[in-house]
């Protein structure tokens, strides 16, 4: 058995001009290094993080703990770290440190194996039907992710099609036509790009930005075969009982009305955190009322109580899975088997600040989640996703959304 031999914490740059955490670990003579993704629009429950000068020393630590470990165990290596780190939230060693070494833990162990990442993972989890998930690509960008004054977070394209390919074409192309869109109406100031990627433009409500959306579908000849998927990130623009969002300001049962009419109005398949994330009750009636997915992101943070919360509550019927946000992959895969064991659809998640590392691209295949949002099909840290997909299709793998 090839055991783990050198554990190893440095600082990198992240897609913010931060520094990020970044784990190496090695086993025998194979070698692996993962990063941690850090978001803007975090929730409140998300396990916490530490500073990089802190990660780095407690990788120190974490060292002594899994030297001499089998890699393979990813269980075990989790489990260690979570005992050390002694806290339901991870404040001690972060949740940025643990996700850096719990990563680049099951990529070494996948190199040991001479098998792909996404192989490796799949073994992990239990051997769910690996497929390349739907992408869901976020081309406006506003709240925390941008400039401009659009409150509502990310207006993303979600291309009908045949093949991963045949997606990821047809968003490419619309948003280049959304690009000339936004230049005519806008000027050459506004085809600027956001965190994510995505065009910012000088808007403010959803209707502009859905508006403009429609008119590069249009425009890219995809009417009817492309829909649009929105996040709120509604806790960020909730204060003092109201949402306030462009010169609005309404109470949460109107806020559902709104937001079940968003639905009818516009070809919108998926709504992500249309509601403060508190909120489980005003979820689950939306989710009874609105025939659209509904995906919980900071109400869930990728964590087993919260989901088993909304599942007993009924809120939303889908979970957004962000690593960082539970701190390990052991975990991770612990809420996705839930969520799929209850129904819940399953859409796997880059971060708003985040690095060239595609780790959550082989995830998505190998715990056979269907659904996968890595941002615009612009800047190297959102591509990298992407194309790492693209070649994984290569391989024969299916899509997901076929048919
Ligand atoms: P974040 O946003 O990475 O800034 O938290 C992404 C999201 O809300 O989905
Ligand atoms: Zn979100």
């Amino acid at each position: 058995m090839t055991m783990i031999n050198h554990v190893k914490g440095m600082k990198v740059l992240n897609s913010r001009g931060e520094f990020t955490i970044e784990a190496e670990v090695q086993a025998g003579d194979s070698k692996a290094r993962a990063s941690a993704p850090s978001g803007a629009s975090r929730g409140e429950h998300e396990a916490k993080t530490v500073s990089i000068d802190k990660a780095t020393e407690n990788i120190k630590k974490i060292e002594k703990e899994l030297v001499g470990r089998d890699p393979e165990d990813q269980e075990g290596i989790d489990e260690a770290m979570k005992e050390l780190d002694g806290t339901e939230d991870k404040s001690n060693l972060g949740g940025n440190t643990m996700i850096a070494v719990s990563m680049a833990n099951a990529r070494v162990a996948s190199r040991v194996k001479r098998e792909p990442l996404y192989k490796h993972l799949n073994q992990l989890s239990g051997g769910y039907k690996q497929e390349t998930p739907v992408p869901f690509l976020n081309v406006l960008n506003g709240g925390q992710h941008a400039g401009n004054d659009l409150d509502f977070q990310e207006f993303m394209i979600v291309p009908q099609a045949e093949t991963f390919h045949e997606a990821i074409d047809k968003a490419a192309h619309t948003y280049q036509e959304l690009r000339d869109i936004i230049y005519k109406e806008h000027g050459r100031n506004a085809i600027n790009v956001g965190d994510e990627g995505g065009f910012a433009p000088p808007i403010s409500t959803p209707e502009e930005a859905l508006e403009l959306l429609e008119k590069g579908i249009e425009k890219a000849g995809y009417e009817g075969r492309m829909d649009i998927a929105v996040d709120s990130a509604a806790t960020f623009f909730y204060s003092d009982e109201k949402y306030r969002f462009g010169d609005r300001e309404v109470e949460t049962p109107d806020f559902v009305d709104y937001m079940k009419k968003l639905t009818k109005e516009h070809p919108i398949i998926s709504l992500e955190d249309p509601l403060r994330e508190e909120d489980f009750d005003s979820h689950a009636r939306l989710t009874t009322r609105a025939n659209v997915q509904i995906v919980g992101d900071d109400i869930f943070v990728t964590n087993l109580k919260r989901l088993r919360e909304g599942i007993k509550r009924g809120a939303c019927n889908a979970i957004l899975i962000k690593p960082n946000q539970v701190g390990t992959i052991t975990e991770t895969i612990e809420t996705v088997k839930s969520a799929m064991k209850n129904k819940y659809a399953t859409m796997v998640s880059h971060r708003s600040g985040d690095t060239v590392d595609p780790f959550i691209a082989d995830l998505a295949v190998g715990l056979g989640c269907e659904q996968i949002k890595s941002g615009a099909p612009c800047r190297g840290e959102r591509v990298s996703k992407y194309n790492r997909l693209l070649r994984i299709e290569e391989k024969g793998i299916p899509y997901a959304g076929k048919g």
